[in-house]
């Protein structure tokens, strides 16, 4: 029946428009995939490849090694909760990230910057521009007011409209009325409200929360976390949060547990 000068021509455009229809879906699928590829790679604000971190020995102690060749890709506006038993390294991790102390060996590539290659007054410049940080113990400035602490990291900086966007960000956490107070002036909640605006205040490309509500009762402790997961959320920001609460965990995208020095 092929020979029928009619049905053979039809079958045989059925198969070429078949085969163009294969080449490109084929040729589509790759687009989708290079473009999958440059997207993950173009958004990508932290990685951190075969951290290793190791403490010398207190006296005539052993050595601690901490972290052991830990991974760690964070895409933009991804919040992260870092799991893990206490002294798995949670708290080095951060510090780590935050520049605040150097690694053994491995990199960490902080939006684009590979924090290794930077001088202490180059990174200090970095962490005031890129990262904001929550520590369990608040780490205000005692002699410094409210207004002053949160307006801390924009002078580093000098912008101009320092004071402005610190009453701004003061707002924000609902401390419009305790700008002149002092540290020792305020509850331990108000005092982590004031970390929380200073951690914010520049936007930053990361922020790093190391157990923000540990030090507060419960009531406070929802209050806050309540108040940094909607900020984070407000403004689709990147975040790590260590934490022992699994119910606090479940509120960031994605978890890590720590155990051995690595993710499991
Ligand atoms: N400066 C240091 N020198 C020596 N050892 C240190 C130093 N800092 C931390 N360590 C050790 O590193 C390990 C990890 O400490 P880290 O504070 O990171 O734990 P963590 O996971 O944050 O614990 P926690 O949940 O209790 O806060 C601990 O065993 C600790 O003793
Ligand atoms: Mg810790």
């Amino acid at each position: 029946m092929f020979d029928n000068g009619e049905i053979l021509p039809g079958f045989e455009r059925l198969l070429g428009l078949k085969r163009q229809a294969k080449g490109l879906a084929y040729t589509s699928l790759c687009l989708s995939l290079c473009d999958l590829w440059q997207r993950t790679a173009a958004f990508m604000i932290l990685d951190v490849t075969d951290l290793c971190k190791t403490f010398p020995g207190a006296g005539h102690g052993e050595p601690v090694e901490v972290l052991k060749s830990l991974n760690l890709h964070v895409a933009q506006g991804e919040s992260v909760a870092i799991l893990g038993q206490s002294g798995s390294g949670k708290s080095t991790l951060l510090t780590l990230l935050a520049g605040l102390d150097a690694p053994s060996s491995g990199s960490i590539v902080l939006n684009g910057q590979n924090l290794q290659t930077l001088d202490e007054a180059q990174l200090a410049q970095f962490r005031a521009r890129n990262i904001g940080i929550i520590f369990q113990q608040f780490h205000l400035m005692s002699h410094l007011s409210a207004l002053e602490n949160v307006s801390l990291p924009l002078d580093l900086f000098h912008d101009p409209d320092a004071a402005a966007k610190a009453a701004l960000a003061l707002e924000q956490v609902g401390l419009s009325k305790r700008k002149a107070h002092f540290p020792h002036q305020m509850s331990g909640g108000e005092c982590q409200r004031v970390a929380i605006a200073r951690a914010m205040v520049v936007r930053p490309a990361i922020l790093l929360a190391d157990e923000p509500t540990g030090n507060l009762d419960n009531q406070t402790g929802a209050y806050v976390s309540d108040m940094i997961f909607d900020l984070v959320k407000e403004h689709r920001m990147t975040m790590l949060f260590v934490t022992h609460n699994e119910g606090l965990a479940k509120r960031c995208e994605r978890e890590q547990r720590l155990q051995n020095g690595r993710f499991v």
